[in-house]
């Protein structure tokens, strides 16, 4: 059998899921779920603006909450973040206009590799049993720093998403700057290893249609991510899970908040500290749902390893280090099903 890649622009899958007499997935999708997951109403909440605070009693108390829920969930929920709703109205307008775009114009985007900065369309995963399955979802991926790269209609998307991209990466240098103060790491040792200057910042956005057969797919099988934080803001249908104590938990986020979660790279710098949690994008029959993520990384040049303070009070480093460009093309061609395949072979 020919090996089956994983980018391709077939068809939309909205458009496969329009079609009204679809009664089950066709089986190119079939992926059997793990068991489904218990209810959560327990992620931490992280409030912005005391992190930030002049007031030292209540920045860090705010700087403590948040070491915890790194340590504890990997992932919690962003309030107070200063991100107008209007601008994340906006970005969810704009990509759904993408997404409505005719195949023919989505289709130049259609990825060749991973390393293109635009890609667009259906992704195909191969578990370790080397069985092969399509995501039941549409995507659009980007690099949107150091350099900017948005396909050219619809006309809105460009400004849109450049304003939200730099908002969220600022929001991101911040919630390192407030780790490395828990983790009473220098201000310039960590400027100095992670080069947040030229931070390596991706967009993507995650467009999965209405399924007919919910348990016999998924929009995103588990995996952890890239990078030091990823923020992800959804249109309000639920559908992400992540894993905790070893069960897998349904999460949600209050409109207007981000869903924020500690990413590989943040897990090999501290340690071993700040947990890069398994993550999955389960789907459902009613309603569509888009999914808005910003993974932002270090710079691609900076060899990321254990912090050397770190590993100093540990006695060891638990991980080795590796240039963020490596990590990230090697993770991107990977079948993710395992997830965490790169971190867990260091
Ligand atoms: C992701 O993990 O990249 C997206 C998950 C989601 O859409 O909820
Ligand atoms: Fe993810």
């Amino acid at each position: 059998m020919a090996s089956v890649q994983p980018f391709e622009y077939d068809t939309a899958i909205k458009d496969l899921a329009d079609s009204s007499n679809l009664k089950a997935v066709p089986s190119k999708f079939n992926f059997t779920n793990e068991p489904s997951a218990l209810s959560s109403d327990s992620l931490p909440i992280i409030d912005f603006s005391a992190l930030t605070e002049d007031d030292p009693d209540k920045r860090s108390g705010a700087i403590r909450a948040l070491g915890k829920a790194c340590q504890e969930w990997g992932f919690f929920i962003l309030v107070n973040h200063g991100i107008p709703e209007a601008l994340m109205n906006a970005t969810f307008s704009a990509t759904k206009e993408f997404f409505n775009l005719p195949d023919a114009e989505k289709k130049q985007y259609e990825a060749k590799s991973a390393s293109d900065p635009i890609k667009c369309g259906n992704f195909n995963v191969t578990n370790t049993s080397n069985q092969t399955f399509t995501l039941w979802r549409d995507y659009l991926k980007l690099y949107a720093h150091p350099e900017f790269h948005c396909p050219l209609k619809p006309a809105v998307l460009r400004e849109v998403l450049l304003e939200y991209t730099e908002r969220t990466r600022g929001l991101a240098r911040k919630l390192v700057e407030a780790i490395s103060d828990n983790l009473e790491l220098e201000k310039n040792y960590v400027d100095e290893v992670l080069k947040m200057d030229s931070s390596f910042q991706l967009f993507a956005t995650n467009l999965y249609p209405p399924c007919p057969q919910p348990d016999q797919a998924i929009g995103i099988p588990p995996h952890t991510d890239p990078g030091l934080f990823t923020f992800l803001i959804h249109n309000g249908v639920a559908g992400l899970q992540i894993e905790h104590d070893g069960h897998w938990f349904k999460v949600d986020s209050p409109q207007n908040s981000i869903l924020v979660n500690a990413a590989d790279q943040l897990e090999i710098f501290t340690n071993g500290r700040c947990k890069s949690v398994k993550h999955r994008a389960i789907v459902n029959k009613e309603r569509e749902r888009i999914s808005i993520v910003v993974a932002n990384g270090p710079s691609k040049e900076a060899v990321v390893g254990p912090a050397a303070p770190l590993v100093e009070k540990d006695d060891r480093a638990l991980y080795r280090s590796m240039k963020y460009i490596e990590y990230v093309e090697a993770q991107l061609v990977k079948s993710r099903v395992n997830g965490k395949q790169i971190l867990e072979q260091m």
